[in-house]
């Protein structure tokens, strides 16, 4: 009997003894204090105040406050059991012109945090870079630019600089896909410019940032490096029909190839390469360049809310998320829809996991983000969230079932240990196992902070 066998006796499905549990946030959605102690807006400022971008004309001006009140949710954090406390980093609190003069006050923020963590057995995991790119390096090109790669690393050795000694794990992105694809692709998130090309140049840029920071932190002493990735299980409606297949690997390679591949393997997917070149031919990508990106890393960072269906359609138009998809039809797979309207498929995690391992095999994985968004409503000081605790029950089984089935799963971190700036949709979506009074900025733990914590303190479902 293994340590993750279900056949306890107990009815336990167990989890490997140095498992590590946590909570997810970042830094725009739950801070606030935005231009305080010196930080100067991100794209995501500029976007909020963007006319007709974000739900209501909100913005992370406030958000959660955690600034201010860091202190009692690391309360929440250690009532909740948790090990890991996955944040990030704001750049623009760092360097407030993007480049150049480090602000110490915006790394005393930090500084504190990792101590406050620290203090009560919490180990914190640093993102670099969840979305929020100082406007100032926007205005000179963003990440379409090769020098924001550059100049992103001199922010990422600064950080380390003062956190080094406390922070074991550092993580280089948040999901570049979203800042590629739908921050330069689309105007769904920021900088919205919309510009198929763009996106594609941004996600070299993007990973040509992580690989060398990857390097520099390993260079200064980091102890474990990983970058974090969202990833779908894309699949044909018909497994026999060869254009329907054909529709799902290009949506598989948009989605998590083009990714995977440089960061894991240390070269672009040749198919990526040609719809790259497509758009923005291939001078941006330099010699040597793909071996920077496949620098060595310790754990690859999954988040993972839902499954992908397409299937091929002639005369489809291109969706704009997924540059050169004509004829590409995304299907609705009839099943139940979180409040985000994403489908519900836990196998769909369990199939992705599998896949990683058979395709990337000794790349120790972490699901850095899994969650859903429900309508809750806090009653007489309690939140009855069913449908959440339903959701992070089947995928964690799904993860379970995964490890069973071989896969090298180092973690859980659950998104998110409360409800915060959901970026487009503003406050409406709640993804938290802590609810918030936007109002009073009262935190309630719903239902599902409670099972999550049984679960922890467990090890096992
Ligand atoms: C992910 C983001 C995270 C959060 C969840 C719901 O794409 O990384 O910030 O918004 O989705």
């Amino acid at each position: 009997m293994t340590q993750t066998d279900d056949r306890t006796g107990t009815g336990l499905a167990l989890f490997p003894p140095a498992f590590r549990w946590g909570v997810a946030t970042a830094a725009y959605q739950i801070e606030g204090a935005a231009a305080e102690d010196g930080r100067t807006p991100s794209i995501w400022d500029t976007f909020s105040r963007t006319p007709g971008r974000v739900h209501l004309g909100q913005s992370g001006d406030v958000a959660c406050d955690h600034y201010h009140r860091y202190a009692e949710d690391v309360a929440l954090m250690k009532g909740l059991g948790v090990d890991t406390y996955r944040f990030s980093v704001s750049w623009p609190r760092i360097k407030p012109d993007g480049t150049g003069p480090v602000n110490p006050r915006g790394l005393d923020f930090y500084d504190r945090l990792v101590d406050t963590l620290l203090a009560v057995g919490i180990e914190p995991m640093a993102t670099l870079y969840h979305w929020d790119l100082p406007q100032t390096l926007e205005d000179r090109g963003g990440w379409t630019v090769r020098e924001t790669a550059h100049h992103f690393v001199a922010y990422a050795e600064a950080v380390y600089d003062r956190l080094g000694d406390r922070v074991r794990t550092w993580t280089t992105l948040n999901e570049p896909w979203c800042s590629a694809f739908l921050g330069y692709g689309t105007r769904d998130q920021a900088p919205g410019r919309a510009e198929p090309a763009s996106a594609f140049l941004a996600a070299h840029h993007l990973l040509l940032g992580h690989g060398l920071a990857a390097r520099a932190l390993r260079a200064a002493g980091a102890r474990e490096v990983s970058v974090t990735v969202n990833l779908t299980p894309v699949s044909p409606r018909d497994p026999q029909d060869r254009h329907d297949v054909a529709a799902a690997r290009l949506v598989d390679g948009l989605h998590n190839r083009i990714f995977l591949d440089p960061i894991v393997k240390g070269h672009y997917p040749a198919d990526m390469l040609e719809q790259t070149a497509r758009f923005t031919g291939l001078d941006h990508i330099l010699d040597g360049d793909e071996e920077v990106i496949g620098a060595p890393i310790d754990f690859l960072g999954i988040n993972y809310y839902a499954p992908t269906h397409v299937a091929a359609k002639v005369g489809t138009p291109s969706s704009d998320r997924f540059p050169g998809t004509e004829g590409v039809e995304h299907l609705d797979p009839g099943l139940p829809v979180t409040a985000m309207g994403w489908p519900v498929e836990a196998d769909g995690l369990r199939r992705l996991l599998v896949r990683l391992a058979r395709d990337y095999p000794s790349t120790p994985l972490m699901i850095t983000e899994n969650g859903a968004a429900y309508t809750d409503s806090a009653e007489d000081g309690r939140v009855a969230d069913a449908e959440r605790v339903d959701y992070l029950r089947t995928h964690l089984l799904a993860a379970h079932q995964a490890i069973q089935e071989g896969v090298d799963l180092r973690g859980y971190l659950a998104w998110s240990l409360m409800d915060n700036f959901e970026w487009a949709y503003g406050y409406d979506k709640r993804f938290g196992l802590v609810h918030v009074d936007y109002d009073t900025q009262t935190r309630i733990p719903k239902d599902s902070a409670l099972w999550y914590s049984g679960v922890i303190a467990r090890n096992g479902i």
